[in-house]
């Protein structure tokens, strides 16, 4: 078999690789929230109960934004609950997750969380089993600066200055069955209207993100966007798109080729938005925000539901994740960053314990997944100008997605210091040695070949007390010759290949 060949040219420019590329997500929903990022007396909680070692952690992945307070458990929560006096706050049924929910942690915890962890926060509002009036009232709360009985509300609680969130999510899946307070597309555009229009007359500096379908098997997928988009496009900032991989069926050729599946979603809600857009004669161009996306064993969700009554914080799809997993979700960071001219935001569902890249015992350690590390090493070295690349090599057969290619990469461009990082997957169960042309950015040098691979061992993970089974491992750097150099990429693995000028 032919060598695979990649060439790299700054002039294959798709945009700059945002930061807010690498959000992630806390919602109320399982240990997330309760033994995950908060949880006084936790021997490494600081006095305000947040989780020391998991704000570590979280800075040490490089997260840049934080989605809040969910995800299906926001489509029935009251705000209101979660402020004030912890021992004044109510416990109520979340029906999303059949939990009793303390709401000893709410929005001024979460923005405090926030500040240390320094990551931006996005909130969204419940346009389940709530409306305008209520989203304007969280707003006013969080971003008006004071003078008003809301605005004044935060100050008494503490903030005396406003937290001035600028990342707005309008209601979480309003398209699926499953969520408290479905509606049609016409229903939840109609409303997502007037919750923007009004938004933005109280703070007219925020973005707005529309909800669009749960996933691309939906049925009413793409006429979803449509109709929403055909009320809200001149309101809104962002359409979302929502997407998570099952590898529960042990069809691991298939779940390898997730990014396929990713690709193809984001080409789609662009076109989708741009025909809006094109309809509505607007020439502002809406980008997508990613706001929910992994690889989540999903058949396992049910059974655990059915099996219990209403309970506080209970375990919930706490998956652990295989040498394999990290493999896929550094395919979908790759394929995010290809995007990066019409992808504006992306978070990763969810932060900690909930199918999370940090997990945590209560009242014991906090370690990382195996998906911690193709994330933490993708918004550590993804940064500058992302460059399209096409790479030319062998195909393989997925019962999923057909023929896909064996190989998925993104380069990444930094103008500054005249770094190049490229990212590559080998989704195939072989070795495949790569020849790279770099000619198009003159004067480089080889620094370092990172991996993430299946090896030995493809359903390997880390777990509490071997938390570093599956963690980066460095290979023989190449030499560039000529601007040329082949490198071998590992069967099943992610890999970084940083470039760096001649000093
Ligand atoms: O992240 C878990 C859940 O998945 C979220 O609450 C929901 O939005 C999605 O279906």
């Amino acid at each position: 078999m032919p060598n695979a060949q990649l060439t790299v040219d700054p002039a294959f420019r798709v945009g700059p690789a945002d930061r807010q590329l690498f959000g992630s997500f806390v919602e109320h929903m399982g240990r997330c929230v309760y033994g995950g990022v908060y949880e006084p007396g936790h021997p490494s909680a600081d006095p305000r109960g947040l989780r020391r070692d998991v704000l570590d952690l979280t800075r040490e992945m490089g997260v840049s934004v934080v989605r809040y307070p969910g995800g299906n458990f926001v489509s029935g929560y009251r705000w209101e609950d979660g402020v004030g006096p912890v021992g004044d706050r109510p416990r109520r049924l979340d029906l999303a997750w059949k939990t009793i929910e303390t709401n000893a942690f709410g929005l001024d915890e979460f923005m405090t969380w926030a500040a240390e962890a320094g990551v931006e926060p996005m909130m969204a509002v419940n346009l389940g089993t709530r409306g305008v009036a209520e989203a304007c009232d969280l707003l006013e709360y969080a971003n008006h600066p004071g003078g008003t009985q809301l605005s004044d509300l935060r100050r008494k609680h503490g903030a005396e200055q406003p937290y001035g969130v600028r990342l707005w999510c309008l209601g979480n899946e309003m398209d699926g069955p499953w969520q408290v307070g479905h509606k049609t597309a016409d229903e939840y555009g109609r409303l997502a209207a007037e919750t923007a229009r009004a938004m933005k007359m109280i703070d007219p500096s925020i973005s707005l993100i529309a909800s669009g379908s749960s996933n691309r098997q939906m049925s009413t997928y793409a006429s979803w966007e449509a109709t929403v988009l055909e009320h809200t496009y001149e309101h809104v900032d962002y359409i979302s798109a929502h997407t998570y991989y099952d590898p529960s069926d042990g069809d691991r050729a298939s779940i390898l080729a997730s990014a396929v599946d990713m690709d193809a979603f984001i080409t789609e809600v662009t076109a989708t938005a741009d025909h809006v857009g094109a309809k509505l004669r607007q020439k502002r161009k809406l980008k997508i925000s990613f706001d929910e996306w992994n690889v989540w064993y999903q058949s396992r969700l049910q059974a655990d539901l059915d099996r219990r009554g209403w309970v506080e914080a209970p375990a919930l799809i706490e998956d652990d994740f295989t040498a394999v997993d990290a493999v896929v979700v550094g395919d979908l960071l790759i394929t995010l960053l290809r995007h990066a001219d019409r992808v504006g935001v992306a978070c990763q569902a969810q932060l900690a314990n909930v199918i999370a890249p940090i997990r945590t015992r209560t009242g014991g350690p906090a370690w990382r997944q195996s998906i911690f590390h193709p994330f933490a090493l993708t918004a550590r070295y993804a940064r500058g100008t992302v460059l399209r690349t096409e790479p030319v090599g062998p195909t393989y057969e997925t019962s999923r997605y057909g023929d896909v290619p064996v190989l998925d990469t993104v380069a990444v461009h930094d103008e500054e210091t005249g770094g190049l990082a490229v990212f590559a997957v080998n989704r195939g169960p072989d070795d495949v040695p790569l020849e790279m042309d770099l000619r198009g950015l003159p004067g480089l040098h080889a620094q370092a070949h990172t991996t993430v691979a299946a090896g030995a061992d493809p359903a390997a993970t880390n777990t509490e007390t071997d938390p570093e089974r599956v963690t980066p491992r460095e290979l023989t750097t190449p030499t560039l010759d000529g601007g040329r150099c082949t490198v071998a990429l590992p069967a099943t693995s992610w890999n970084l290949l940083r470039f760096a000028p001649q000093s």
